[in-house]
């Protein structure tokens, strides 16, 4: 069996409903690629960094080329990417870079690190290639501030042919943030967790996310016997009455099972399962 999950982010504001209909069409497709690559017996962490590189090459969310910018014009992105095996690895404030989730991922594999800030972490991906953002394409930083993207942040939890679950969450941030501000995404156990129990993504208001530690309490859900669709209404209840404040959750148990709630006012997402 294989199964995953993707979303491109809660959303607190109404879209219109073609816009909605446009991004349901992209996940799907997206959700497409990486059942075929798991139906090929490719590894979880290969699926969950290939599908988010899609979504942040794509300009059309909030990550990767796509990203908001912060308080300064700049764009600053923040990506963690985890395995039920506890391996994991995250970027946070990286600047012109396409594929903040892959420098996670490089960290996974070549250090005994698991985040990397700023400078550190683009001169890092550097050293292993990952492409960066064309001149080109930042001269239209703060093209995304102006809302023509038409999705947030993005994250996907994918459980490959040999049982192994890896999550991953990737994004530019809150629009306008205060400059070198730091989200949930990043912080393993807020915005991203796995473990042999399941795997978590969240998307929303980071701070509040990081305050009650959203994708850990998930899945803590799940090891205390909630079904994944319970744990994930159960988080999002917490999470609401705790800070009054607007996420969402998707999780992937060990057995396939999906669970997905959110307090917005829309959330895309794609569930597939072979
Ligand atoms: N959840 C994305 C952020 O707050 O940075």
């Amino acid at each position: 069996m294989v199964a995953l999950i993707l979303h491109t982010g809660v959303g607190s504001r109404i879209i219109k409903k073609d816009i909605e209909k446009v991004r349901q069409k992209l996940i799907e497709k997206i959700s497409e690629t990486g059942l075929n690559m798991l139906r090929g017996g490719e590894d979880a962490l290969d699926v969950v960094e290939k599908i988010i590189n899609i979504m942040e090459s794509s300009g059309l969310f909030n990550a990767g080329i796509g990203s908001v910018v912060q308080s300064d014009g700049r764009q600053r992105m923040d990506a963690g990417i985890m395995s039920s095996d506890l391996r994991c690895g995250a970027v946070a404030g990286v600047s012109d870079i396409k594929f903040p989730i892959s420098i996670a991922r490089k960290i996974i594999d070549t250090t005994n690190s698991i985040c990397l800030i700023g400078d550190y972490a683009r001169e890092f991906g550097r050293k292993y290639k990952i492409p960066e953002i064309s001149k080109k394409n930042s001269d239209v930083k703060g093209q995304s501030t102006t809302n023509k993207f038409i999705g947030n942040t993005v994250g996907a939890v994918v459980l490959d042919q040999n049982g192994k679950l890896t999550t991953g969450t990737s994004t530019g941030g809150l629009f306008k943030a205060l400059a070198g501000r730091i989200g949930d995404c990043p912080m393993i156990g807020a915005g991203i967790y796995a473990n042999q129990f399941g795997g978590a993504s969240c998307t929303g208001i980071g701070e509040d996310i990081i305050k009650t530690t959203l994708a850990r309490y998930a899945i803590f859900q799940v090891e205390q016997g909630y079904s994944a669709q319970e744990a994930a209404n159960r988080s999002i209840d917490y999470f609401k009455n705790t800070t009054q404040s607007v996420a969402g959750i998707i999780i992937l148990t060990k057995n396939g099972e999906y669970g997905i709630s959110h307090n917005g006012k829309h959330m895309n997402w794609k569930y597939s399962i072979d």
